[in-house]
């Protein structure tokens, strides 16, 4: 087969999201509530998500039917296509084949419209008027500005103050489909407060973000909280983009050696590779490799420990791969993976050696980016360019290996980012050991 894409047909995007906790080896620990300290109940999750989202959250089914109305949404972008990266491979002169998933074909740019027009239909379901979220660089707050619009939701984005001022366009996107848009932190809730009189230049953080999102939504009855990454019901909806890949590389003849994505929250990964570990696990064949920044490395060198998933505590306790829920990370233009802890599914994948985990510097990622983009034409974004730096380089080993990874998003607007790389502004962060030691010491204690 000499094909640039392998693509499919509407009718084949999947009919039902998988969920792999039936598959596991192992049971997850459940999320506990920090105050009562014994596992989370439903109820106590009813302040701030539909009942729908809270079941798909702790379903055991191992198949969820996708609605109707979700399915010909879905349909303006998916089934993304599956690239072959044959000018790439004749530039790295790699006997690999190199494969990647374009989720950036969606109309937000990136995988998050695949759960963000979810969140968006159950909250309308259930009487919801209004969602409130947090965003790093600006991917997950366009998304679900784009599905509230859809949905004819109020939207409003707490955006992580380094990013608001990095990426002024994803304000704008998240303008043009009527969202607010509000540098975090910020003086419109008590941590955002708080976090300010401690520190007047803070420049925000994803777990920062979170907590005023959270805040705000838990005193209005009539509002949520939506969240982009981590939470397994988000995983779920993203095993779409994994689903669809398994069949194009059937199609394609291939098997993969390597399946590879960056790793934030954790969504783009485990929707990625989730529909292939029930098989990994009979035969562990194949290398699954999650790939995250080095300036905020919580797999590789994060604990797993009950940790809150946002700085404030307002969020229960979950057991995660976490760098402390006080860890701020450098201002890294990766905004999306400026996160402390990582998605407690994948967290029990890598403590259990079913994943591995490898930390990436931003110079040498936006070397790989720029490799990438010069061969195959696209653009990655900051985040995804983690992904596309671990592909080069095993495609560099130079073996007849099959190297497929998840293109999570384009960075057209994030090409002030680029410049600066091109102009040689660009650092590297040193690793923050003493802040991470130091916030690693402030862990709850179950
Ligand atoms: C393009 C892109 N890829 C990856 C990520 C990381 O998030 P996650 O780990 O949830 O996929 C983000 C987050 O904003 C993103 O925008």
């Amino acid at each position: 087969m000499d094909d640039f894409k392998v693509v499919l047909d509407e009718k084949e995007i999947p009919y039902q999201w998988y969920n792999v906790v039936r598959d596991l080896p192992f049971q997850l620990p459940p999320p506990i509530n920090p105050g009562t300290k014994k596992p989370l109940t439903k109820d106590d999750l009813r302040p701030i998500f539909p009942l729908s989202l809270i079941e798909q959250e702790v379903s055991q089914d191992s198949w969820i039917a996708i609605p109707n109305e979700i399915r010909d949404i879905y349909r303006m972008w998916r089934p993304t296509p599956l690239r072959r990266a044959r000018r790439l491979e004749k530039l790295l002169k790699t006997k690999s084949r190199i494969y990647y998933k374009d989720e950036s074909v969606s109309p937000t740019g990136s995988h998050k419209a695949n759960t963000a027009i979810v969140q968006a239909y159950y909250n309308k379901k259930e009487g919801i008027k209004r969602l409130v979220t947090e965003t790093g660089a600006g991917q997950w707050g366009s998304a679900l500005s784009f599905a509230c619009n859809i949905f004819s939701l109020s939207c409003r984005v707490y955006m992580v103050k380094v990013s608001y001022h990095q990426k002024p366009f994803r304000k704008s996107l998240m303008h043009i489909w009527g969202a607010e848009v509000i540098p975090s932190p910020s003086e419109k809730t008590e941590c955002g407060r708080k976090i300010l009189s401690l520190d007047p230049h803070c420049q925000g953080s994803l777990g920062i973000a979170i907590s005023e999102a959270v805040e705000e939504a838990a005193k209005d009855k009539l509002a949520n909280y939506s969240l982009g990454s981590v939470l397994n019901h988000v995983l779920l909806h993203q095993t779409v983009i994994g689903l669809e890949t398994r069949k194009q590389l059937k199609k394609a003849g291939e098997k993969p050696d390597y399946l590879v994505a960056c790793v934030g929250g954790g969504s783009n990964f485990g929707g990625f590779v989730l529909p292939f570990i029930k098989e990994h696990l009979k035969n562990r064949k194949i290398k699954i490799i999650a790939v995250e920044p080095s300036a905020c490395p919580s797999l590789t060198r994060g604990l797993y420990r009950y940790d809150f998933g946002d700085t404030a505590m307002l969020t229960p306790l979950v057991k995660m791969f976490t760098l402390g829920h006080k860890f701020i990370p450098p201002g890294i233009h990766a905004g999306g993976l400026r996160y402390h802890g990582c998605s407690p599914l994948i967290s029990a994948l890598a403590e259990n050696g079913i994943i591995e985990s490898i930390s990436c510097r931003q110079l040498e990622v936006f070397k790989a980016a720029v490799t990438f983009a010069q061969a195959e034409g696209i653009i990655p974004a900051p985040e995804t360019a983690h992904a596309v730096k671990v592909a080069i380089d095993l495609a560099r080993q130079n073996k007849e290996k099959c190297i497929v990874f998840n293109f999570s998003g384009h960075g057209f607007l994030d090409l002030s980012s680029y410049d600066k790389f091109l102009s040689g502004e660009l650092k590297n962060y040193a690793y923050p050991l003493n802040e991470i030691k130091r916030s690693l010491k402030d862990l709850p204690k179950l």
